[in-house]
């Protein structure tokens, strides 16, 4: 006997459709919820077998659905119906992140053999979702209490190349370490012992009883590979580059947890509960920030996810027409009220009595500073710059590149680094980071060959 298999989660339907489905669906179990952004990112469980959106709102376009349900559901079909043909664009929507759009009652019966397929796989239990992972640091003898797989794209299977708990012999290591991101999946369920072994793994880099330089190396090399899944193939969809950069945020959010200062982290995190979209840049340059503080040996790791997650909270305080603005798109009024939000970032941290550490104020106040002086909000120059800050300074440039607007992002995880790197310019006065620090930084990131400091 297996178990009954997941629920139908619906997502706003509107009552017309609502009867469609259920006609459909029959005594399959169904949740529901509305159509809001509070709803959608709120974590829902037990994990659904199939999500199906009602249609768009002028307030929540297809992508910002589409973007908020994948950041839960990766592996999971989402469809969307809707009943208007105005602005109806199934191509756009699956771009968007859908699996399959539907136009009803016109698409009816594809809508039908779309749920009854996927209604028949979760019924016979055959539903079992995988990540694709990267696999640090792993030595003879060591045992992972997660099962790894490998996939065969030829005939689109899974096969089980180590079990929970498995003594990994050298010959087994060799082809789990040489694989390349994307070929070891751990199956979904399991994916919080990937964090917890990537976590502890990045701990123990860091306190081994090797050489500094040794353990540099190793910390560099871990979180190199972490970073690979962000460039690889797999990343070139959205989604997928999406739910890795979610995957390093757990491995982080894990590493910090664990560790001993940790209950700053959910306080922190209720506070950023309030502030809706901006979130995920938060997420992403905490993220970021973090990783690269491992790998480059800079500061300290907590230190930066915090600074990450804080670094633009004040903007919060702006108009709210100011909010919703790029910065290139602000007039030159609303650009200088913008270039008050580290300030601002840094009293709402002391208004809000926020206990962070002195460095995390600083790294905030100056993650608009530019090398060259020609930053905000005072102008500093080079060395005054802290060195935490021009961490944050990186993961927020680097996250703003790749940031999704309308549906795609501005560059790709590849472009962007080559963008940084064109930043590495002859011309002295437009050093925004400092050239040492870009370049480590540069080498950090997968199929980056070293690189020489900016000519003299
Ligand atoms: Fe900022
Ligand atoms: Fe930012």
């Amino acid at each position: 006997m297996g178990n009954p298999p997941p629920p139908v989660l619906t997502v706003g339907l509107p009552k017309e459709i609502e009867s469609l489905i259920n006609d459909i669906l029959k005594n399959a179990s169904v949740s529901s919820i509305p159509l809001d952004m509070d709803a959608i990112i709120a974590e829902i469980t037990p994990k659904p077998c199939l999500v199906i959106s009602g249609p768009p709102t002028p307030e929540l376009p297809a992508n910002e659905i589409a973007q908020s349900l994948r950041m839960q559901f990766q592996e999971i079909p989402l469809l969307l119906c809707c009943t208007q043909k105005e602005g109806f664009e199934r191509k756009a929507f699956i771009k968007n992140g859908f699996t399959d759009a539907f136009l009803l009652p016109l698409d009816l019966a594809n809508l039908r053999s779309s749920i009854s397929d996927r209604m028949a796989e979760a019924s016979k239990g055959e539903i079992r979702t995988f990540r694709p992972v990267k696999i640090i640091d792993l030595e003879p003898g060591a045992t992972l209490d997660f099962e790894t797989h490998i996939f065969l794209p030829a005939n689109k299977r899974y096969i089980k190349l180590s079990a929970s708990g498995d003594s990994l012999e050298t010959d087994r290591i060799d082809r789990i370490k040489k694989s390349k991101f994307s070929t070891i999946q751990v199956p979904a369920e399991q994916m919080k012992h990937f964090y917890s072994y990537s976590a502890k793994r990045l701990r123990d880099l860091g306190s081994g009883a090797m050489s500094v330089t040794e353990k540099r190396e190793k910390l560099s090399g871990a979180v190199r590979d972490l970073i690979s899944g962000l460039f690889s193939e797999q990343a070139s969809s959205f989604e997928s580059g999406q739910s890795m950069m979610k995957d390093c945020g757990q491995i982080v959010k894990t590493y910090i947890v664990e560790g001993a200062e940790s209950e700053w982290y959910s306080r922190i995190q209720s506070v950023l509960g309030e502030r809706g979209d901006s979130y995920s840049h938060s997420a992403n340059v905490s993220t970021l920030a973090a990783l690269f503080s491992m790998g480059l040996g800079i500061g300290k790791p907590e230190d930066l996810a915090l600074a990450g997650l804080l670094h633009d909270i004040g903007i919060a305080e702006l108009p709210p027409e100011i909010q919703i603005l790029d910065p290139e798109q602000m007039t030159p009024a609303q650009l200088e009220l913008y270039k008050k939000h580290p300030e601002l970032t840094v009293n709402l941290i002391k208004s809000r009595k926020l206990i962070v550490p002195e460095i995390v104020s600083k790294a905030i106040l100056q993650h608009h500073e530019l090398y060259n002086g020609s930053g905000y909000p005072s102008g500093l120059f080079g060395d005054r710059i802290c060195k935490e800050a021009q961490i944050i300074a990186l993961a927020d440039r680097f996250d703003y590149l790749t940031r999704v607007r309308d549906g795609r992002p501005l560059m790709t995880p590849a472009q962007a680094v080559d963008h940084l790197r064109s930043l590495q310019v002859n011309d002295p006065s437009r050093i925004h980071y400092e050239p040492e620090l870009l370049k480590r930084l540069l080498n950090l990131f997968p199929g980056s060959k070293p690189e020489t400091s900016p000519s003299s």
